[in-house]
C-alpha cells in the first residue's frame, strides 16, 4: 500500500482564525501530516466558511500538505483556483455534482491528489465507478457544516466495506474520515481501517493542540498493533 498507514490531519475549523499561522505550526510540532482545510459555499451546507485567499496564505505558513474539503455546490468550476492556490489535495462530493468522474480527473490533471467524499446519507456503492480514479474516500461522520458534532456510528460499517473493498484496486486509496473524531473512537477507526484522521475540536479547543495531535497519533497506532 503506497500510502501512510495513520496520517493526522488537523481541521482548522475549529482553530482561532485571527492566529491561524500560529495554530498551524503548534500542530505541525505535534507531528500532524496534512492540515484539513474545509470550504463552504452556503448552498451545499449551511454554513459559509473560508476559500482561495486563505488556502494561499496557508501555503506560506506550513510546508505540509494541504488537504481541501470542498463542501460548495459543482465544485468543478473551483478546482484550478484551488490547487494553484497551494491545496495538494482536492476532495469534493458525491452529492455536489453530477460530473463526478470528470471533477476527479480535472483534479488528477491539475496535479493535485483527488479525493471523494460521501455524506452520511450516501452509501459507499455510490462511489463504486470511480473508486479506480481517487487517492482518498472520504467518509463523513457527521452531516457536513459545522465543527464539534457527535460522531455518527454507522460510518464505521462504511470504513470497514471501503477497507474491503480497497485490495481490489491497484495501490488501493486512502480511507479519511472526517466529523467527531476524537481519543474515544480512534482506535476503532484505525482498526476499521482508517488512514487519515481529520480532528477540529478535539485538536484546537485543547489548552495544547501539538499534544493532542500526538495523542490522537499514538491511540491510532496502538489500536493498529494490536490488531490480530
Ligand atoms: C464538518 C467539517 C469537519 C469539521 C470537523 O463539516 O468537514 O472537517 O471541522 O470538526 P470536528 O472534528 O469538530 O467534528
Ligand atoms: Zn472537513
Amino acid at each position: 500500500m503506497p500510502y501512510a498507514r495513520i496520517e493526522i490531519a488537523p481541521s482548522i475549523l475549529a482553530a482561532d482564525f485571527a492566529r491561524l499561522g500560529e495554530e498551524v505550526r503548534a500542530v505541525e510540532q505535534g507531528g500532524a501530516d496534512v492540515i484539513h482545510v474545509d470550504v463552504m459555499d452556503g448552498h451545499f451546507v449551511p454554513n459559509i466558511s473560508i476559500g482561495i485567499p486563505v488556502v494561499a496564505s496557508l501555503r506560506k505558513a506550513t510546508r505540509l500538505p494541504l488537504d481541501v474539503h470542498l463542501m460548495i455546490e459543482r465544485p468543478e468550476g473551483y478546482i484550478e483556483d484551488f490547487i494553484r492556490a497551494g491545496a495538494a489535495r482536492v476532495l469534493i462530493h458525491q452529492e455536489a455534482t453530477v460530473h463526478l468522474d470528470r471533477a476527479l480527473s480535472m483534479i488528477r490533471e491539475h496535479g493535485a491528489e483527488a479525493g471523494a467524499a460521501i455524506n452520511p446519507a450516501t452509501p459507499v456503492a455510490a462511489l463504486a465507478e470511480v473508486l479506480d480514479k481517487v487517492d482518498t474516500v472520504l467518509v463523513m461522520s457527521v452531516n457536513p457544516g459545522f465543527g464539534g458534532q457527535k460522531f455518527i456510528p454507522g460510518a464505521i460499517e462504511k470504513i470497514r466495506q471501503l477497507n474491503q473493498l480497497r485490495a481490489r484496486y491497484n495501490g488501493g486509496f486512502r480511507i479519511e474520515v472526517d466529523g467527531g473524531v476524537d481519543a474515544g473512537n480512534a482506535a476503532e477507526l484505525a482498526q476499521a481501517g482508517v488512514n487519515t484522521f481529520v480532528a477540529g475540536t478535539s485538536i484546537f479547543h485543547t489548552p495544547d493542540p501539538a499534544a493532542a495531535s500526538r495523542q490522537m497519533r499514538k491511540l491510532a497506532a496502538e489500536a493498529l498493533s494490536q490488531r490480530v
